[in-house]
């Protein structure tokens, strides 16, 4: 990894050079502004922009440009939910409203979670964090709990939310947040960013002593789940799969200023 990441710097070092002879009128301003340019608006989504239909909400989309979402945007796909919600906000009658939790709640979480879950439980998970109705702040005030979500009803799926003055608390019984802000809203659909992971009781009830200490104490989680360490050889799978995402996309960009730089010498 980081032999890679100096090859790649050093690369683009030679570029930078080779930019440089080739834009010889202006040295300080052609280096400068490329990259920029090329992070701002690789090629690549140009087609998936115009791509949308009937200008049906895309949550992921959203979620994108807002940022700080990348792994909440992978599980909504890997579960299929993506387009489950697609199709839900296609149909005018019914509201979602979402809770998305940051790449920081992910962060939270005893390292090598989402991996040591089955496919099911990452799709219930996910549906836990979505509500089939849309809810503007002012009416958690009037909710009846528990909240029923996508992933269902009941005293092992519990999501009671309280409305307080100045904030929206939630809790599961296992994790206890609050609204952190409103990510987008409209008449049918409502994503509001929270800095924790909504943990189902059905799902990590047994595992409860885990997720609790390492949200009361993120700063010695290792000391209060000792079995972390022993239980979850991948954990550092999920960072290295967006750091390998990461190399992707930069060795995409550098493939697209070397050719850029190419047809200028032509
Ligand atoms: C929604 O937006 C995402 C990200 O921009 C894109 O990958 C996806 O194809 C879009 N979905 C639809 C159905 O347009
Ligand atoms: C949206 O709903 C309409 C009418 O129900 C349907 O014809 C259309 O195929 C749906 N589009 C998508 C992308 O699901
Ligand atoms: C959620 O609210 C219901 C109804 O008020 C209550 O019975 C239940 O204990 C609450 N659960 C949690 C986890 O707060
Ligand atoms: C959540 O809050 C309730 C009531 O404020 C508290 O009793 C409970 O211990 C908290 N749970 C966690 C996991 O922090
Ligand atoms: C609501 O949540 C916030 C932060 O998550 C917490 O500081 C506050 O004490 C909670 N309020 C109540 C009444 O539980």
């Amino acid at each position: 990894m980081k032999q890679q990441h100096s090859l790649s710097s050093f690369l683009f070092f030679l570029l930078f050079l080779h930019c440089a002879n080739t834009f010889a009128q202006s040295p300080a301003a052609a280096p400068a502004q490329t990259p920029a340019a090329v992070v701002a608006q690789p090629p690549a989504t140009t087609p998936t922009q115009a791509a949308q239909p009937h200008g049906i909400t895309n949550v992921t989309k959203i979620l994108e440009k807002a940022g700080h979402f990348a792994i909440f945007i992978r599980l909504l796909r890997s579960t299929q939910e993506e387009s489950h919600l697609f199709s839900a906000l296609n149909d005018s009658s019914s509201g979602v409203t979402i809770f998305a939790p940051t790449d920081s709640a992910f962060s939270e979480l005893k390292s090598g979670t989402l991996n040591t879950l089955s496919d099911g439980d990452k799709s219930e998970l996910v549906k836990f964090h979505v509500v089939p109705t849309f809810l503007s702040t002012s009416q958690f005030q009037t909710v009846s709990n528990p909240l029923g979500t996508w992933a269902g009803t009941g005293s092992r799926l519990p999501l009671n939310v309280t409305s307080y003055p100045n904030s929206v608390n939630i809790t599961t019984g296992l994790t206890n947040t609050s609204l952190s802000g409103t990510v987008y809203t409209d008449n049918q659909l409502a994503i509001y960013k929270i800095e924790k992971v909504l943990l189902p009781k059905d799902i990590f009830a047994s595992k409860a002593p885990a997720p609790a200490p390492v949200a009361l104490a993120p700063e010695k989680p290792t000391k209060a789940v000792p079995a972390a360490t022993v239980e979850s050889p991948v954990a550092p799978v999920d960072i290295s799969s967006a750091l390998m995402f990461a190399h992707i996309m930069l060795w995409d960009q550098l493939a697209w200023l070397l050719l850029q730089c190419l047809l200028c010498n032509v």
